[in-house]
């Protein structure tokens, strides 16, 4: 693997996309991607996805819905967003002007939901992909998780993959006990590929009050403490399937991103670290650039599944 490679090249094409490169920032971390754009280079990251987007405005949790964690961060912001409708009058004319790829983020609580959005969002310009956040608990089957269930998440994709116009990225839910079974219902129903990890569903509690410290209880773990479990998850999807595997979870370097890669996955997401650096994922860009120079590999790509045990 090692040489002098005089041109290292970050390029990489997912679901038939062409990106600059790898690294995209993560849903729900990065707005609209228009509460960036002075900020941060956006030409520097290889897309953006949106905050999630459902039928209906939303108005969100109680606060407190941020609670910093040792080496983490669990939120329970409660899918708050415009709705699609006006994502798509009032968001995506300025997101257009912008050098930069669009996934939009699409979530629901039954299969109609996201169909909707997803045929709104088909009559739009400027979106490259569609990313599907399963971890929602589908209401007209009595709260179970898309995402803990391969029969309900084969449903749901194969019912958006009909309508889709765009690629699908099933987006996975790190709540299960096994990730495979997951993995390749998305992949049997037609996802173009698959992405992981969300937040793990996690508990702070201040014993002085005895209550929890997030206003709706619960709340989705991320950042670098989960590291370790995303990228033996993402590891466990990519033996299982054949599609790109999109990985994340606490990644906040150019070497992090790497190890993804190594992993398994074609490109990766970083979210939580924006919170604390805007510019954290063209930061993550610039720095893996850097590692492939260093260590003499001439493409992302060809770091992509190389682990060995
Ligand atoms: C405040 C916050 C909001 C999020 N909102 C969404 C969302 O709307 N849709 C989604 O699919 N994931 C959402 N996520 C999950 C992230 O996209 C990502 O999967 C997770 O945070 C793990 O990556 P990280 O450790 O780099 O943050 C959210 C995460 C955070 C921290």
């Amino acid at each position: 693997m090692a040489g002098n490679a005089q041109n290292t090249n970050c390029e990489v094409t997912l679901c038939g996309i062409p990106l600059p490169n790898p690294i995209l920032a993560a849903s729900g971390t990065f707005g609209y991607g228009l509460e960036f754009e002075k900020l941060t280079d956006l030409a520097e990251i290889g897309a953006l996805v949106t905050k999630g987007l459902s039928k209906e405005p939303i108005e969100g949790n109680p606060a407190p819905r941020l609670w910093e964690a040792h080496a983490g961060m669990i939120n329970s912001v409660g899918l708050q967003n415009v709705g699609v409708h006006a994502f798509v009058r009032d968001k995506l004319p300025k997101l257009r002007q912008l050098p930069v790829v669009v996934f939009a983020n699409v979530f629901g609580y039954a299969s109609e939901d996201y169909l909707e959005v997803v045929r709104v969002l088909n009559d739009a310009e400027g979106i490259a992909a569609y990313e599907l956040n399963v971890s929602c608990p589908n209401t007209k089957h009595g709260g179970i998780f898309f995402s803990n269930d391969p029969d309900a998440l084969k449903g749901l994709v194969s019912d958006v993959k009909r309508l889709a116009s765009r690629p699908v990225i099933v987006k996975l839910s790190p709540n299960v006990a096994r990730i495979e079974p997951l993995a390749l219902a998305a992949e049997e129903s037609g996802a173009d590929a698959v992405s992981l990890v969300n937040t793990f569903i996690s508990l702070a509690v201040d014993a002085r009050t005895r209550r929890p410290r997030i206003g709706a209880g619960f709340g989705g773990l991320s950042g670098p403490a989960i590291k370790p479990i995303a990228l033996r998850m993402v590891y466990q999807a990519a033996q299982a399937i054949r599609i790109p595997v999109i990985g994340m979870g606490g990644i906040a370097s150019g070497e992090d991103a790497a190890e993804f890669l190594v992993a398994g996955a074609t490109a990766v997401e970083v979210g939580t670290a924006s919170f604390w650096n805007p510019g954290a994922a063209a930061q993550v860009a610039k720095e893996l650039s850097q590692f492939l120079k260093e260590q003499g590999i001439a493409r992302a790509r060809d770091l992509t599944g190389t682990l060995r045990f």
